[in-house]
């Protein structure tokens, strides 16, 4: 069992935060809840960025039964730590996404949401998902989407989707 968190909170906790955090009292109650627990012993605290964390995880070759992504709000984090897990996770196994209707700015690059989407978009053949109220478990399954080539050569992405995509939020 491992948990990452480098304790230095996210984003919406330095910028205007609408509280204020001692990031010192949020490890050490982390850790005081832990001790509390019965299989405390198995669990491994990696305290660092879930970017870092990750890789290393990575390149050790792990694998979980079930992975819970509540780091970083920011889009691109939220996508990063997603594809890494995706990759660590096995068959038959759980992901879950915390704050998928979380909206802490206006911006969609600032928030979760756009990652989960675009994220379930391209992992699509072998994932099955449910949505909660303000999360999204997945499960993996083997690959159930068969690709079709496309047979019509005019059939095309629009040359104009990219701006049309940006201007539509
Ligand atoms: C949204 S809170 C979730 C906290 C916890 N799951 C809970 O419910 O109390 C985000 C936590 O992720 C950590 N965090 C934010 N960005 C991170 C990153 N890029 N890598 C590792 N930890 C991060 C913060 O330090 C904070 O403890």
């Amino acid at each position: 069992m491992v948990a990452v968190d480098h304790f230095g909170g996210g984003m919406d906790h330095h910028i205007d935060p609408i509280e204020k955090y001692d990031f010192n009292a949020l490890e050490a109650r982390f850790r005081s809840n832990i001790s509390k627990c019965e299989n405390s012993s198995k669990l491994e605290l990696m305290k660092m960025s879930s970017d870092d964390a990750l890789l290393k995880l990575r390149q050790a070759r792990e694998e979980f039964d079930f992975i819970y992504i509540d780091a970083s709000h920011v889009a691109i984090d939220v996508l990063h730590d997603a594809v890494l897990c995706w990759r660590m996770l096995k068959e038959g196994g759980t992901l879950v996404f915390d704050d998928f209707s979380w909206k802490g700015y206006m911006e969609h690059c600032y928030n979760p949401r756009i990652a989960i989407f675009s994220f379930l978009r391209c992992a699509e053949p072998e994932l099955e998902y449910k949505e909660t109220e303000s999360q999204v478990w997945i499960t993996r399954v083997p690959n159930r989407l068969k690709a079709t080539r496309n047979q019509d050569p005019t059939l095309m992405y629009g040359e104009d989707e990219l701006r049309i995509f940006f201007n539509a939020s």
